[in-house]
């Protein structure tokens, strides 16, 4: 069982996330930035699991990535996000693959989500069986985490069992 984690992140928490719930996903375990993340998938990958902010209710754009530098974001990601990556990735209908987010708490009524949008673009395009999807919430636009989630975000890694299924609607 081999693992892949891939991020994007433009002030840090996904990041956070997606390193801590390393020790929770079955090893090995690589965690690698979108602008670093391989396409095709290596073939000896059987769980991927694919994180990204929010933004405008869904996974972030080059727009909406550019806004996020207007607001004090580092300029090192805004070229490439979750959805571009997805996007130029070939059907791999074998692989699991478990989407998570990163929210707004203040906002959390409203229903947009980028790992539900992540998650249909994969059940559409054939990438792989979905088998979780979960927002994890910050304080902020630049964050903090709110307290707990990364315990919560770790929970969620421990849960997620290869070869189960959530529908991606
Ligand atoms: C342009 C932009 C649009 C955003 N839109 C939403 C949104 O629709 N819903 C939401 O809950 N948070 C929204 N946010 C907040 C992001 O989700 C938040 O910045 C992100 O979780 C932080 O993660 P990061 O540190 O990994 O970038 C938005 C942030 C930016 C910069």
């Amino acid at each position: 069982m081999t693992t892949l984690v891939v991020h994007e992140s433009m002030f840090g928490n996904t990041r956070t996330v997606a390193h801590a719930i390393t020790p929770d996903l079955p090893g090995p375990v690589e965690v690698v930035d979108v602008v670093d993340a391989p396409t095709p998938l290596p073939p000896d990958v059987d769980l991927l699991v694919v994180g990204g902010p929010t933004h405008a209710f869904s996974m972030s754009r080059a727009t909406t990535r550019h806004d996020a530098v207007t607001q004090g974001a580092g300029p090192d990601h805004e070229a490439l996000g979750i959805r571009e990556w997805l996007d130029g990735l070939p059907p791999s209908p074998h692989v699991a693959v478990a989407a998570f987010d990163t929210r707004i708490a203040k906002v959390r009524h409203l229903p947009g989500s980028a790992a539900k949008a992540a998650s249909k673009v994969v059940a559409r395009h054939h990438l792989g069986h979905v088998i979780g999807v979960e927002s994890f919430y910050v304080d902020d636009v630049a964050g903090p985490l709110r307290e707990g989630e990364v315990e919560r975000a770790r929970t969620w890694a421990r849960s997620l069992v290869p070869g189960d299924l959530v529908d991606a609607d």
